[in-house]
């Protein structure tokens, strides 16, 4: 049924998505569909959806409706080409979608990837316009084949979904309950990328903090990284930290595990106690920056990036301030600033909301200029024209084959150009001594040795 037919899927949102993409990707090309860049040249459109923002549902809808009239495929063995919906929006609206969206054929959710197949099979024997979702699983499911898009980077889920409630996040509704991975079968995992030769091994999860509290009653993030740095692979990410269950015990891997980068992503949200009782986040400023502290201690050189919320229903200017000032003193290499948006079903969709808009945007404004100036001084600070920094090529740079780009231990973009008669793509995956000629804001740019 899938011979000699074509895929393509769009990813928006998080890393879990990109995650989710690969494997859908990889079980689709198990049944013998081949994956195509575009969707003009695809049977089948699958989506892989983010409902985090207002933006980000927007973006699904316009990208849906504006495919409605474009021509099938020159010889697509079906005469049409079906559209899916999966990832977080597919679990929050279900059939909704099909009543809204005339050219979607089916929706899956975000607990049941593995009901795509069937569900396109249906669509195409009998014309059925079908949702199909699930409300949780009880244990952890990594168990599809994955396409991935680097061989030499990995992401690795230890847990799924999310308990925190932040008052103004949708993922823990679409996204259910957390459930962490067993441990062994995270290092049996780890050490099958590393045979495969993966370089970097991104450790996933809503918050990876609290890993293990469901399966052995105490976190276990620390043990985690054990033994994932015992694999020996060359680079280990993380991606959540949360602030609250940030214990003394990880912040001291930061000293200890060779391969964990120099890198952490910590999200304030905000830098008043007031909104962060408000959101829920169960820690204080005064709190954070002891992590901040802490972190520096055991890692001088670590860069440190967050996630901002502007525009909280109810925040004053002197809110804002206390975020400005956070954001200031703590002196983050990237900053990722967003507009509060409002989640229906969430508890901060409640609350009263009445800062104009003009207002809100003004602050947003402020804020990413600070975060402009202050990644550019990092960056010269922490990149001293002459150091050696050991670069991940992770290809070329966009506009031009001869120069390569490539990542630093703290996640810089790093471009440098390649030597005569070679193209850059010959040294992808590699991992190669770059001498640091200039700091920009967004890149080093340097001399490969
Ligand atoms: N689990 C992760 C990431 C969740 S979503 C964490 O807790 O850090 C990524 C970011 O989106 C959040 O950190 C938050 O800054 C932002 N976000 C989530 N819901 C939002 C909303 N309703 N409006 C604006 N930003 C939001
Ligand atoms: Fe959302 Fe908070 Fe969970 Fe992050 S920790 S996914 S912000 S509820
Ligand atoms: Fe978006 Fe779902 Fe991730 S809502 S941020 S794709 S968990």
């Amino acid at each position: 049924m899938f011979e000699n037919t074509t895929f393509c899927i769009t990813t928006f949102g998080c890393q879990m998505n990109k995650h989710d993409a690969e494997r859908l990707s990889g079980l689709m090309s198990s049944l013998g569909s081949v994956p195509v860049q575009t969707n003009a040249e695809a049977d089948f459109s699958i989506f892989v959806t983010c409902c985090v923002r207002e933006k980000a549902d927007e973006r699904l809808m316009g990208t849906v409706a504006t495919m409605k009239n474009d021509p099938v495929r020159p010889g697509s063995p079906f005469g049409k080409r079906f559209v899916a919906i999966g990832g977080c929006i597919g679990q929050r609206d279900g059939q909704k979608l099909l009543d809204q969206l005339e050219n979607a054929d089916v929706v899956f959710g975000t607990h049941n990837m593995e009901a795509l197949p069937h569900l396109l099979q249906e669509a195409i024997e009998g014309g059925m316009r079908r949702a199909e979702l699930v409300d949780g699983r009880a244990e952890f499911h990594d168990d599809l084949p994955e396409d991935r898009e680097h061989p030499w980077a990995a992401w690795l889920p230890i847990t799924v979904g999310c308990n925190n409630f932040c008052t103004y996040c949708i993922v823990p509704y679409v996204r259910g309950r957390e459930l962490s991975r067993p441990i062994e079968e995270i290092a049996q995992q780890a050490q099958a990328y590393v045979d495969a030769g993966v370089k970097e091994i991104t450790l996933l999860g809503q918050n990876v903090n609290s890993y293990g509290r469901d399966l052995y009653g105490e976190p276990r993030f620390a043990q985690v990284l054990d033994v994932v740095s015992k694999t020996g692979v060359e680079r280990i990410r993380f991606a959540t930290s949360h602030p609250k269950d940030l214990t003394d015990e990880v912040i001291e891997r930061f000293a200890t595990l060779p391969n964990l980068m120099p890198a952490l992503h910590l999200p304030a949200q905000s830098g008043s106690n007031r909104i962060l009782k408000a959101m829920n986040r169960r820690y204080t400023v005064e709190h954070y920056r002891e992590l901040i502290e802490k972190l520096r201690k055991v890692c001088p050189d670590i860069a440190l990036s967050t996630d901002i919320i502007v525009g909280f229903p109810g925040e004053t200017e002197e809110d804002f301030q206390a975020t400005y000032d956070l954001v200031n003193e703590v002196g983050y290499n990237q900053v990722f600033t967003f507009i509060y948006s409002k989640r229906e079903g969430t508890p901060a969709a409640e609350m009263q909301d009445d800062t104009p808009r003009e207002v809100i945007q003004e602050r947003f404004d402020r804020l990413v200029d600070l975060v402009q100036r202050n990644a550019e001084r990092l960056n010269l600070e922490q990149n001293q024209a002459g150091v050696v920094l050991p670069v991940l090529v992770t290809g070329a740079s966009k506009n031009d084959p001869s120069i390569l780009a490539g990542k630093s231990p703290r996640n810089q973009t790093v471009h440098a150009r390649v030597p005569q008669g070679m193209s850059a793509s010959d040294f992808a995956g590699s991992i190669v001594d770059i001498r640091i000629d200039e700091a920009h804001t967004w890149y080093l740019w340097g001399t490969m040795l």
